[in-house]
């Protein structure tokens, strides 16, 4: 019986591994203004569908990504594609970006593999080329209680431009956004559960799955909002 990822199983079916949308990921691609021939690198590019959005455009993506069962997924919807498209599976920190050698580069709800929101904009900024564009996705306080650990939307576009970026885009998560993300993450926990009653890890894996539950739902749910900011890095403006 072979040992399953948590997070594979909860987003074995996801397309968005992200608490927004394909209509609002669409939407920060306009504001990226990717374009024919545009270098994008991306960190922690999950099961590939923004990579291929981005591919389809007219880049040329490379994604960096741990978790080996969604690279292999990655890699198999850009071959079905047909999209200019590597994977390269690993540690985000351990692969070093030719500096300035990037048009966009992009990091969706992956910011811990940087070690951070400040340090992994720091990463960014210095892959991308002066006048690029970066969009990092982040979570932030909403309507909750003032958090020494989790900054406001505010403080997030300082950090931003204390990098030298302008922001010039912003696409937000809604309540009903993440509560689809969460759902699906449920529905394949107890799917999986379902279909594998004897598995070793079966407990295990419902048991993660019902405490994020709870966290989403006493933590998370209408306290914390989730946002995309799209910016110019240096450039002329600066
Ligand atoms: C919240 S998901 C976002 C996926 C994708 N960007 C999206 O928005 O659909 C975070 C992704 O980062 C990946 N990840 C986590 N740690 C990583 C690391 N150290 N290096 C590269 N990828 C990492 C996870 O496996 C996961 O695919």
């Amino acid at each position: 019986m072979a040992d399953v990822n948590y997070y594979s199983v909860v987003e074995s079916t996801h397309d968005v591994q992200n608490p927004t949308s394909e209509e609002k990921l669409r939407l920060v691609a306009d504001y990226l203004e990717v374009s024919p021939g545009d270098r994008v690198l991306d960190v922690g590019s999950g099961r590939g569908w923004w990579n291929v959005e981005l591919a389809a455009r007219g880049a040329d993506v490379t994604g960096l990504e741990i978790n080996e069962d969604f690279a292999a997924a990655a890699v198999q919807r850009a071959e079905q594609a047909g999209a200019a498209v590597r994977t390269v599976v690993g540690p985000a920190a351990e692969f070093e970006p030719e500096a300035g050698a990037y048009d966009v580069v992009t990091c969706i709800g992956a910011s811990f593999a940087l070690d951070g929101y400040r340090p992994a904009l720091g990463w960014m900024c210095g892959a991308v080329r002066d006048g690029g564009r970066i969009a990092i996705g982040e979570v932030h306080l909403d309507d909750g209680e003032p958090d020494e650990e989790v900054p406001s939307l505010v403080e997030l576009v300082h950090i931003a431009e204390e990098h030298g970026v302008d922001v010039t885009g912003l696409v937000s998560a809604s309540v009903d956004d993440w509560d689809r993300y969460e759902s699906g993450r449920w529905a394949n926990a107890h799917r999986w559960a379902r279909d594998n009653p004897d598995h070793a890890q079966r407990q295990e894996i419902l048991a993660q799955a019902r405490a994020n539950q709870s966290a989403y739902l006493t933590r998370t749910r209408g306290l914390l909002g989730w946002s995309i900011l799209v910016g110019v890095v240096g450039g002329p403006n600066r």
